[in-house]
């Protein structure tokens, strides 16, 4: 059931402030204490005496593990590694009893994340998964399985999915820095209020529909465009140029601001659309520096930020879309509202099948 919507993926990134809502207070005992089962799954994971975090899934999931590393690393202290399943089951990688391994999948039955799992099972301290289908094999053969409470999801390109695993791998990395020693009450405090501001301002962020829809209808007639992003938004740039390219067949690529002048430079003309998410933080007057290069180059700026950083950088850009100001370090979970609303529109502007894109699968259990 559609519920309304014209697509399950319209549906699905509207249903984003509920479900993110439910896993939030899930994980963080919002509203009802009474159900302590989310803090304690959290709780049972002990990263007290851990000295690496490995993270393995597949697509989109993999990029949640790629965003999550930022708060793993900046938060929790916690050497990360993160790889897609496909190279690291086949890698024969170290793995000592002080490491935790975690594995990400909507549908928990993914071949390759499968596949890794079982090779880390026995050798890694402790096999985690965050998943959607708690009954799934991934879950089932997990220590600790994290359920991302999305709700089914059925769109092909995942939505509400890639923000519930942003979510949940949050609120690990907080439980990880207090188990670690590096977060006071103070700070815990503050980084959860922040992690339960997010359904309130993904709600917001949503309202960005309008202006997204005009530029779509531009973005549905070019052939590539190119994602730019630093820290926690450089793993959300590579989220929006698949997503573009899995439901509107656009040829998209993300990548780091600062790699921008090793070779994708080359790219710009005056043809290229290039996404920018450029929040006002710490590393915004470097985004801002990268983004005069590429329009120095006559490239088309869609500059994605907050009031005060399109106020302070956005001169000269081609097109804005502003999102709400966010105290934190998750901001990033906010900003793929965007990115899935610009790849929905221009779909339905090329006529692309939405919820079916050719070629791809729900899940994907064969190799
Ligand atoms: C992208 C997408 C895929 C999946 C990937 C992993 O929109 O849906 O990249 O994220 O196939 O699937 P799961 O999470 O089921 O392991």
């Amino acid at each position: 059931d559609k519920g309304g919507y014209k697509h399950f993926m319209a549906k699905e990134i509207a249903e984003q402030p509920r479900v993110l809502s439910a896993a939030a207070d899930y994980y963080l005992g919002g509203r009802d204490t009474a159900d302590r089962m989310g803090r304690e799954l959290l709780e049972s994971i002990d990263f007290s005496n851990v000295d690496r975090l490995v993270m393995v899934a597949c697509g989109t999931a993999a990029l949640a593990c790629h965003t999550a590393k930022y708060w793993f690393e900046q938060i929790a202290r916690l050497p990360v590694e993160v790889d897609i399943a496909s190279e690291y089951r086949y890698r024969e990688p170290p793995l000592s009893d002080r490491t935790v391994a975690l594995f990400v999948s909507q549908s928990g039955e993914t071949a390759d994340t499968l596949a890794a799992l079982r090779y880390c099972a026995g050798k890694a301290r402790k096999i985690v998964s965050v998943v959607n289908v708690a009954t799934s094999s991934i879950a089932r053969e997990s220590d600790v399985a994290l359920p991302i409470l999305a709700g089914t999801e059925i769109g092909v390109a995942s939505t509400k999915a890639f923000t519930c695993q942003l979510t949940v791998l949050a609120t690990m990395a907080i439980t990880a820095a207090r188990q670690r020693g590096h977060l006071d009450a103070a700070a815990e405090t503050k980084l959860c209020e922040q992690l339960m501001a997010v359904p309130r301002l993904v709600g917001q962020a949503l309202t960005c529909e309008e202006e997204v829809k005009k530029i779509a209808s531009h973005l549905g007639h070019v052939s590539d465009a190119l994602f730019l992003g630093r820290g926690a938004m450089y793993p959300l740039a590579l989220e929006g140029a698949l997503k573009l390219k899995e439901i509107s067949y656009i040829h998209a690529e993300g990548y780091a601001s600062g790699e921008l002048k090793h070779g994708p430079i080359a790219l710009v003309d005056d043809k290229l659309p290039v996404v920018v998410l450029a929040p006002s933080d710490a590393l915004f007057d470097k985004s801002v520096s990268n983004m005069q290069e590429v329009m120095a180059r006559g490239g088309k700026i869609i500059m994605v930020s907050d009031q005060a950083g399109l106020s302070e950088g956005g001169e000269g850009v081609w097109k804005t879309i502003e999102m709400p100001t966010i105290e934190g370090p998750f901001a990033a979970i906010t900003y793929a509202v965007p990115m899935q609303l610009l790849s929905y529109h221009t779909a339905i502007e090329k006529g692309t099948d939405v919820d079916q894109p050719r070629n791809l699968a729900k899940s994907v259990t064969v190799e």
